[in-house]
């Protein structure tokens, strides 16, 4: 599935993961944005040891007291009490879900959704995906439209045809090679899903839990959804996903259901990842760390285009960044990811700090030297 980089890990550290020859590695791509508080932290490490210790999984038919108190903290820390979680085990699963409760609430069946958008890789979710490498069972496109980001009019255009469930957006697109919406934009889709009774769905599974320096990367622009997806840094490698439900959403038994979504395990990890958010600040720390690591990327004159926001970020170079990035990992021992051919892409743990910036920004500075 996808191509192998020949290092084979044995542990992970806070910001850095180790081979198992011992070599240590600055890790700046977060096994994809998964990695939030930083790897093996002792609090999370201890939660989920002493929760396996007690109970590790029971069925959704017994109460749960973990699941309740994982809703409530990460209500707290997002601003969102008064929405409902439901718990499921990945992000594809999570927009699954949330596409499901849009079609149940308007009794239609048509997603807007925009060009370059990832959103996971099961049937419904590949049907809202718009990447050509990505392949789409036959027929599961048929009930979307990908139109451009940031084009409020034709979603408008569509919207007045009356038959659209949802629209949904990635808070930043991330696989697409980190492209922001507008906050003008995303305020648009908010009113014009008012206006025309369809539901705004975020997608936050890569750009949420903090990384884009806000607890959600929609927040930049002030809006609420109706439903927000999760996945990702929920767990900081733990399997998990959910998606928080606007209270204008009447849950019905047996609307929804899962049976590993919400296990004892999954919780354990999940209130461990909000606990050490909140003590160690790295919402605030994404936003002071990205800015400083973007305002040094900028001053690289070989470098055509940085963006992002916080700890979300893209390097645009002129030619394809595959030795550089090979050359980050095998000679400066750095994890790097890429956007497409010509983006690196960097989703570091939200504990990094200052010093590995400056020792990243040297290596980054060597590497594209010694290409040149
Ligand atoms: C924005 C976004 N949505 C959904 C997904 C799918 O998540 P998962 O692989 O957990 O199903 C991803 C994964 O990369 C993603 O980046």
């Amino acid at each position: 599935m996808y191509p192998l980089f020949n290092v084979e890990l044995f542990k992970g550290e806070g910001v850095f993961v180790i081979d198992k020859n011992g070599q240590r590695y600055l890790d700046l791509y977060g096994g994809h944005a998964v990695i939030s508080i930083g790897h093996s932290h002792p609090h999370y490490v201890a939660a989920i040891s002493s929760q396996i210790e007690r109970i590790g999984f029971y069925s959704n038919s017994i109460l749960n007291p973990l699941q309740k108190e994982l809703a409530k903290k990460l209500g707290e820390a997002s601003g969102f009490i008064d929405y409902s979680l439901f718990l499921c085990n990945s992000g594809a699963e999570a927009n699954e879900n949330a596409l499901k409760l849009a079609s149940f609430k308007t009794g239609k069946s048509k997603v807007i959704a925009f060009k370059k958008a990832f959103h996971g890789r099961t049937s419904g979710a590949v049907g809202v995906t718009d990447n050509s490498k990505i392949i789409a069972p036959i027929n599961e496109k048929k009930d979307v439209v990908f139109l451009e980001l940031n084009d409020i009019q034709s979603v408008e255009a569509e919207l007045q045809k009356g038959d659209v469930a949802a629209v949904l957006i990635e808070g930043i697109q991330g696989i697409g090679g980190i492209r922001i919406p507008s906050a003008e934009f995303m305020k648009g889709l908010r009113d014009l899903c008012s206006r025309y009774q369809a539901i705004f769905i975020v997608d936050e599974i890569q750009s949420g839990y903090g990384r884009s320096g806000r607890f959600f990367a929609f927040q930049h622009a002030d809006v609420i959804p109706d439903l927000i997806t999760v996945a990702k840094g929920m767990g900081n490698g733990f399997p998990m996903g959910g998606v928080l439900i606007s209270p204008d959403f009447e849950a019905k038994n047996g609307m929804l259901g899962t049976t590993f979504g919400g296990n004892y395990l999954a919780c354990a990890a999940g209130i461990a990842v909000l606990d050490v958010i909140k003590s160690q600040k790295l919402v605030a720390n994404a936003e002071e760390i990205g800015n400083f690591l973007m305002s040094e990327l900028s001053k690289i004159p070989e470098i055509k285009e940085v963006r992002g926001m916080g700890l979300m970020i893209g390097v645009e170079f002129e030619d394809d960044v595959a030795e550089l990035r090979k050359k980050l990992l095998y000679d400066k021992k750095i994890f790097t990811g890429v956007s497409g051919s010509h983006i690196i892409r960097l989703l570091p743990p939200l504990n990094l700090r200052k010093e590995n910036v400056v020792h990243f920004i040297e290596k980054f500075k060597e590497s594209i030297a010694e290409l040149a």
